[in-house]
């Protein structure tokens, strides 16, 4: 195994932004700003955020907002809750959150809150836990939670937890790790943590932890580097992550390094991605790994930037 190869994943990182026409871009094109959002959160948790131009990201960021409010994955496409997250998130890495129109954000955030107190994720009206996360954390970081019904969207959140302490995108939904974060994020956010059985939950989350010391997702799946950051950030928010082994999920990571030319893969030998760079990378961050920045488990944000956030320092 070895060390965190930090410039060679800086590289990849960089390139990726360049590679126009490969297969991976031209899958990444319509979600380009949650791309944007995994590759510059992975720079600041190396500490290396200085190698971009500032104003190039933040101009393009700003060029996908649309009328409505919400934010588009690229220019030219249609804005979605999803990316509206993500552009709000690198605004705020690069503390430029003045630039846009706070209530406009806020107004289509809203207007995507149903009777039930879920939200969908743009006006085709999807309904999903990861939406009721990230409007939450949108708001939160806009200083806007108050106008929304907090109360009512708590209450859906709790409507889709099952019988095994997990929750699942819709009521009876079958538990998944990524909705898991979604909903204790949620919850987090909302300082509601007192209403999850933290022992029943911790219990099922410490279970994806698989032979190699890789996390699924799911009961039966196989291990993956993006379960770090999936189970790893809920356990440390309801205070179980005691009840992994944390030395051997850092191997896995490690592991999945392309240790030549840089980035993480889902799972070792596996080809690399900047969905899977960023939450290994993330997941080291929650392991405590020397030399990766602090990142905040509800916010998915390095610390210090969650910090100038809510406290202004
Ligand atoms: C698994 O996806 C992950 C989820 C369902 C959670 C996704 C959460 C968000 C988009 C909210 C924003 C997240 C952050 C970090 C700010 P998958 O489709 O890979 O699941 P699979 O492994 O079952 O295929
Ligand atoms: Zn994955």
């Amino acid at each position: 195994m070895g060390e965190l190869v930090t410039e060679k994943h800086v590289k990849y990182i960089l390139a990726t932004e360049k590679r126009k026409d490969d297969f991976e871009s031209v899958v990444m094109e319509h979600l380009r700003m949650s791309g944007a959002y995994w590759g510059l959160t992975t720079l600041d948790l190396m500490g290396k955020l200085e190698a971009v131009d500032v104003n190039e990201v933040v101009s393009w960021v700003t060029s996908c907002q649309h009328e409505s409010g919400g934010f588009s994955g690229n220019i030219g496409h249609d804005p979605h809750i999803l990316y509206t997250l993500s552009a709000v998130q690198v605004l705020a890495l690069f503390n430029k959150l003045d630039i846009i129109d706070v209530d406009k954000v806020t107004k289509y955030i809203v207007s995507l809150q149903n009777e039930d107190g879920s939200f969908s994720g743009d006006i085709w009206g999807e309904v999903d836990t990861r939406f009721s996360y990230i409007a939450l954390c949108c708001l939160s970081i806009l200083h806007r939670l108050d106008k929304i019904n907090v109360e009512k969207a708590v209450k859906y959140i709790l409507s889709c937890k099952n019988m095994d302490g997990g929750f699942g995108c819709t009521p009876g939904g079958e538990s998944h790790a990524g909705q898991i974060f979604c909903c204790v994020g949620a919850l987090a956010i909302t300082g509601s943590l007192d209403l999850i059985d933290k022992d029943l939950l911790g219990w099922w989350l410490c279970e994806r932890q698989v032979k190699s010391g890789g996390l699924n997702g799911r009961p039966e799946k196989l291990p993956d580097v993006c379960y770090s950051w999936w189970v790893l950030s809920s356990l440390i928010m309801i205070d179980r992550v005691h009840w992994i082994n944390k030395e051997k999920l850092t191997k896995f990571i490690l592991n999945c390094q392309d240790m030549e030319n840089g980035g993480i893969s889902d799972r070792p030998e596996d080809a690399v991605d900047i969905f899977h760079t960023y939450f290994g990378v993330a997941g080291l961050s929650l392991l405590e790994y020397p030399g990766v920045k602090p990142i905040d488990p509800a916010y998915a944000l390095p610390v210090d930037v969650v910090n100038r956030i809510f406290f202004n320092k």
